[in-house]
């Protein structure tokens, strides 16, 4: 049975640190599909429609990749499409206490889906869409850090006067 995984994510929007958990987790999976899902916790700044788009431009040329949303229980959605792992990258302490809690409500809510983290690259160790997007709010340098539709994309939405 090929192996699939869901990872999801904000992706809000989708940074370099993403792509290369992506490139990574197609190492272990055969399939991934990278889910939009809700973050209540989280205020957005693109739209599903804007964020869907930056997925596929930035994993163009990429196989076995699916690029998806969902309103809803992410458990749900990995049994809607009969994936048995999430994959979620972690970056340094500070994402240990959520992930750990998120990964045990999972496996409370679904036993049979295993969450499998990817420790993040070391160069994107201090990358988040947050503090992307806080630094492209205020004209700051984020070359290198998103893909460059994601780059331009962030200079459209900070130089219109209704943002
Ligand atoms: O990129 P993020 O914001 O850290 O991703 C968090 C996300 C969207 C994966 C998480 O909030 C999520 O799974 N939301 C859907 C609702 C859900 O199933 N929550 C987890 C168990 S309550």
């Amino acid at each position: 049975m090929p192996k699939l995984a869901i990872y999801p994510g904000s992706f809000d929007p989708v940074t370099n640190g993403h792509v290369d958990i992506i490139v990574r987790g197609l190492k272990i999976f055969d399939h991934i599909i990278v889910c939009i899902l809700n973050n209540p916790a989280k205020k957005v700044l693109f739209t599903v429609e804007e964020r869907m788009d930056m997925l596929a431009s930035s994993l163009n040329g990429l196989k076995n990749i699916e690029i998806a949303s969902f309103d809803g229980l992410l458990v749900d959605y990995a049994v809607q499409r009969q994936a048995n792992a999430i994959l979620r990258g972690m970056r340094a302490v500070s994402d240990f206490e959520y992930e750990f809690q998120m990964a045990l409500m999972n496996r409370r809510l679904n036993r049979n889906i295993q969450t499998v983290f990817l420790m993040t690259g070391l160069r994107w160790i201090f990358t988040s869409s947050s503090i992307i997007k806080e630094a492209a709010r205020f004209g700051g340098n984020i070359n290198g850090m998103v893909p460059k539709i994601v780059q331009r994309n962030l200079k459209q939405k900070f130089s219109t006067p209704d943002t």
